[in-house]
């Protein structure tokens, strides 16, 4: 058959046969529609199977005579989420992932060749693998809506883009625009992609269809990067941007522990994006991060969180009003969370002047977070009502109370709450150090009173403990709390109730630890750069600072009940002296406005490789302690909890896989 002829009888079924499980291709008025929908996934996700096919379907497209070819998606979930995380993870022989990055590469080149051009039509999610693909079509154009997101975030799997995307993105957008985006690996919304020319276009759903026909139809100029940009790929400009970007890299990670970044902007230096050899070196370099240990446990870290956020089934519970009692540090946070959550919110407390604080406080909070967008911020504001008598208890389908640590004082608020509240409202405490069945004894069912103990600051930290009483806490209860923490967009783990619960116990005995080491000479910031260069986000001084001395002490001896910690004289006597930590100014540094002040001295002539084992030592000798008292019911959560809860060295998989596969 003719070309012409066959335009003409194009057939509007499917073209490819049925070989193909995850692709189909249609022809609509002489344009050519590949559509991907990933067999058995909810979403989109990249195999080599999948690769293998597109590298198939590009072969019968480049046979047609269509006037262009959109690439859509068949899933609601969106475009491309990225390479299937689980597939890559079970690579594991070197010759098997050369394979799958090549067979990436040849794909997505010869959707790059098609003659015709080529419209990648995204709506949803758009991310590594799947924006990859996209750039190797001459146009994008996205869906204009904050569901939308376009990325590439292979760096936090300890990866680079490695289907040719490191070039492709900086010849599309330039050096100084894609390389934050792939360093980061930070989420755009369509309109900031368009901006930068990552996406031809974004335009609203209605329209995106006719978009992408009209683009193919009047083949507008294709997106490069500026020529300012080009510049920057001379060869001596090329060497001074590329340590200009490692400064910034090495500010934020170490090599030893972060390869990717530092291995991106190497394959750049060397190679550039302007000739076609950063392509083979992409490869390479991706095939060497992707057998690191490193890209290993972020891989596992991808797979933990998703673990935890299985955890809250949203269709267990549909929460609408929070009511949480106790506005100050932790109140005031939790409340303005879930206000900026969509929930309605009331805040009581006793005294009017801390209402006052948790409004202009939160306020704040609402302008931080949401910039220059005037309706979220005042959204976020509608849903916070101050509430001084609790009037939302009777209303309140969740009820949270956090007001300060003593028992009968909490014992009292939980009998009037139990009696006002909606027998199906969740009854709970962010109490860090009480056992729960202490608090529930007051209540008439105590089976009811759950703990959601949050972390400070709220704002940041992604996981909620949920606290339970083994054969007493109510089941279903404790999944709606699960539920509930799915609906507020943290992390749910559930722990059991127990001194220090599973977070505070783990960390107490480093932070005392350190406090010891300290105690004997070794200078603060010596005991603390041993942990930071562990991995650890903080040093235990600096974090018994942040935390409070006084709440240290506090919770050290709560758990020098149960657990195995010594009480360094240090920490009484710091208290003692109104030295807090960061609230009063002083404790182990110096503290102005919130901020560290100079760390002091730095010498010291001890081993310092045995200090840093001393002081991790003490963590995951704890983490394997609550494990085999079931403080949380596996390792995988263990790691989870930990990583979540502490940001303990991700690159290191958790305390339990760290222990496991020491160095
Ligand atoms: P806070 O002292 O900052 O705030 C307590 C608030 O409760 C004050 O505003 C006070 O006026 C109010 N209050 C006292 N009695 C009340 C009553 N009967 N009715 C209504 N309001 C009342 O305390 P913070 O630090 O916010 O701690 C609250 C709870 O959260 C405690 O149980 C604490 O153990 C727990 N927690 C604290 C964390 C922290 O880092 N501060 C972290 C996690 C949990």
């Amino acid at each position: 058959m003719s070309k012409d002829n066959m335009n003409k009888n194009l057939p509007s079924t499917n073209l490819l046969d049925k070989d193909f499980k995850h692709f189909s291709l249609t022809i609509e008025d002489d344009i050519a529609w590949l559509n991907i929908d990933v067999k058995d996934e909810a979403a989109n996700v990249i195999s080599p199977e999948v690769v293998n096919e597109l590298d198939k379907a590009c072969d019968e497209i480049s046979k047609l005579s269509a006037k262009g070819l959109i690439l859509y998606s068949g899933k609601s979930t969106g475009f491309i989420a990225g390479a299937d995380v689980k597939k890559f993870r079970e690579i594991t022989d070197p010759e098997e992932a050369r394979e799958f990055i090549n067979a990436g590469h040849t794909a997505c080149k010869k959707l790059e060749d098609l003659t015709i051009p080529t419209v990648a039509m995204v709506e949803g999610f758009c991310m590594g693998g799947g924006l990859e693909v996209a750039l190797a079509c001459d146009y994008i154009i996205a869906d204009d809506a904050p569901s939308t997101k376009l990325s590439l975030p292979e760096v936090k799997l300890g990866i680079h883009p490695g289907f040719g995307g490191t070039v492709r993105s900086i010849r599309r957008i330039g050096v100084l625009q894609a390389m934050p985006m792939m360093l980061t690996g930070k989420n755009l919304l369509p309109r900031q992609a368009a901006k930068i020319g990552l996406v031809d276009m974004c335009v609203p759903l209605r329209q995106l269809r006719n978009t992408a026909i009209q683009t193919v139809l009047r083949k507008p100029t294709k997106k490069q990067a500026p020529k300012s940009a080009k510049l920057l790929e001379l060869g001596p400009m090329r060497k001074l941007v590329a340590m200009q970007m490692r400064k910034q890299v090495a500010s934020k990670a170490k090599q030893e522990h972060y390869p990717a970044p530092y291995a991106l902007i190497n394959l750049w230096e060397a190679h550039g994006s302007v000739g076609d050899e950063m392509y083979a070196a992409e490869a390479e370099s991706v095939l060497q991060l992707g057998m690191t240990d490193t890209a290993r446990n972020l891989a596992r870290v991808f797979f933990l969180q998703n673990r935890l956020k299985a955890l809250g089934d949203k269709s267990l519970f549909t929460p609408k009003h929070v009511h949480v009692i106790g506005g100050g540090v932790m109140g005031g946070d939790i409340a303005a969370w879930c206000a900026m959550q969509g929930m309605k919110v009331t805040i009581q407390d006793i005294s009017t002047d801390a209402l006052g604080r948790v409004m202009g406080r939160a306020t704040t909070g609402f302008k931080r977070r949401y910039r220059r967008d005037k309706f979220r911020i005042m959204e976020a504001q509608d849903n916070l009502t101050p509430d001084l008598h609790g009037q939302g208890i009777s209303n309140a389908d969740v009820i949270i109370e956090a007001i300060y640590e003593n028992l009968e004082a909490k014992q009292s608020i939980f009998k009037e709450v139990e009696a006002k509240a909606k027998p199906d409202a969740i009854i709970a405490t962010n109490t860090s150090s009480i056992p729960l069945s202490d608090i529930a004894k007051a209540m008439k069912k105590p089976q009811r009173l759950v703990g959601l103990h949050f972390f400070n600051p709220v704002f940041k930290m992604p996981l909620l403990e949920i606290i339970y009483t083994p054969k007493k806490t109510n089941v279903t209860v404790v999944k709606q709390a699960q539920s509930f923490a799915a609906h507020i967009g943290k992390l749910p783990l559930p722990v059991k109730s127990s001194p220090g619960f599973l977070i505070n116990r783990i960390l107490m005995p480093y932070i005392l630890e350190g406090v010891t080491a300290q105690q004997e000479g070794i200078p603060v910031a010596v005991v603390d750069k041993a942990a930071v260069d562990y991995g650890m986000p903080m040093g235990p001084l600096e974090l018994a600072d942040t935390v409070g001395l006084d709440i240290c002490l506090h919770v050290g001896k709560i758990l020098a009940d149960t657990v195995e910690v010594t009480l360094p004289t240090t920490l009484d006597r710091e208290v003692a002296a109104g030295k807090l930590g960061k609230k009063s100014g002083e404790g182990f540094y110096q503290w102005k406005n919130g901020k560290k002040q100079n760390t002091g001295k730095s010498d010291w002539n001890g081993d310092v490789d045995q200090l840093q084992q001393r002081l991790i030592e003490k963590l995951t000798n704890e983490s394997q302690k609550c494990l085999d008292e079931g403080i949380v019911e596996d390792a995988d959560l263990l790691d989870a909890g930990v990583i979540f809860g502490t940001g303990f060295a991700p690159f290191r998989g958790g305390p339990m896989q760290a222990l496991n596969e020491p160095e």
